[in-house]
């Protein structure tokens, strides 16, 4: 039975390990303090959880290695001597190229998940593109397969595009994910429940998957109404939001022009 490590039991580490276990893959978790994180319990029963990777056994014959991007090469040089000869090293971060690792290990690669996990909430792996590089065929079709398996997108690695996609995420994703945690704590502090705004954030989801973002744009700022633009700013008593509500409304702005340029 193939058998693999995991380096870091946080966001993609967990979801990941829990999928490679439901492949029946003999899964290693290497976990620092886990029995203050969680007990082992459902799914993760069938993980085998170890404090340290002194604990992996010699034969693992890939290692994913989900720690913070700058932990990744320290990380690698922990493993041991055995182990990296026999086993692909592969790191999971949007970033760094796929051999950010030459040098330090002999077999190295990528296996990069382009989503948002976090390891509260469950994780849907369907059609999302996961980019794979790995210097040793074998070990390439293995995780083509893992992905396939896990019903994802398996993409051969492109460090150019793989690099500009995860600056588009952290646009399309961790900017507007902040956008919500900063409304849903204005909404709070006037004791207005959030949930109000759910349906708004559902269609707006759906129209950006469905037609062009720039033409599913409403609001005062691409309309120009002015006097609402001033009434919302006057609305907000924090500085930073009032510098932020100005950049967007003017980007919002800007873009319009810009688009209705390029008809012309
Ligand atoms: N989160 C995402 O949505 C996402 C998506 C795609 C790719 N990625 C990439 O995936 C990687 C991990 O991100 P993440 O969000 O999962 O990070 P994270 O939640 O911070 O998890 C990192 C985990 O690694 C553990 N760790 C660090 N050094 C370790 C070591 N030497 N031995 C064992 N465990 C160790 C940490 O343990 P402690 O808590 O004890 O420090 C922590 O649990 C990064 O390269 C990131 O760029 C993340």
């Amino acid at each position: 039975m193939y058998k693999v490590a995991v380096i870091g039991w946080g966001n993609v580490g967990y979801h990941l390990s829990l999928e490679l276990s439901r492949q029946g893959i003999q899964t290693f978790v290497v976990c620092r303090n886990y029995h203050r994180k969680t007990n082992a319990s459902g799914a993760e029963k069938n993980l085998h959880l170890v404090n340290s990777i002194a604990e992996l056994p010699n034969d693992i014959e890939t290692v994913f290695l989900t720690v913070k991007d700058d932990q990744i090469a320290a990380a690698a040089t922990k493993l041991p001597e055995k182990m990296v000869q026999n086993a692909c090293v592969s790191h999971s971060s949007g970033v760094l190229p796929a051999n950010h690792l030459k040098g330090v290990v002999p077999n190295y690669g990528i296996f990069y998940p382009l989503n948002s996990f976090s390891r509260d909430q469950d994780f849907n792996w369907a059609g999302v593109p996961v980019f794979i590089e790995s210097g040793q065929e074998r070990v390439s079709r293995f995780l083509h397969k893992v992905a396939e398996e896990a019903g994802a997108r398996p993409v051969k690695n492109d460090d150019l595009i793989r690099e500009h996609l995860h600056l588009a995420a952290v646009f399309a994703n961790n900017f507007t994910n902040h956008l919500m945690a900063l409304v849903s704590d204005m909404l709070k502090k006037r004791g207005i429940p959030f949930d109000y705004l759910h349906p708004l954030i559902q269609t707006t989801v759906e129209k950006v998957l469905r037609m062009d973002p720039a033409k599913a744009q409403t609001g005062p700022a691409i309309r120009g109404d002015k006097a609402t633009l001033q009434k919302h700013l006057s609305n907000l008593e924090d500085e930073d939001l009032k510098t932020l509500y100005r950049q967007l409304s003017r980007s919002i702005q800007k873009l319009s022009t810009d688009e209705s340029d390029k008809e012309l």
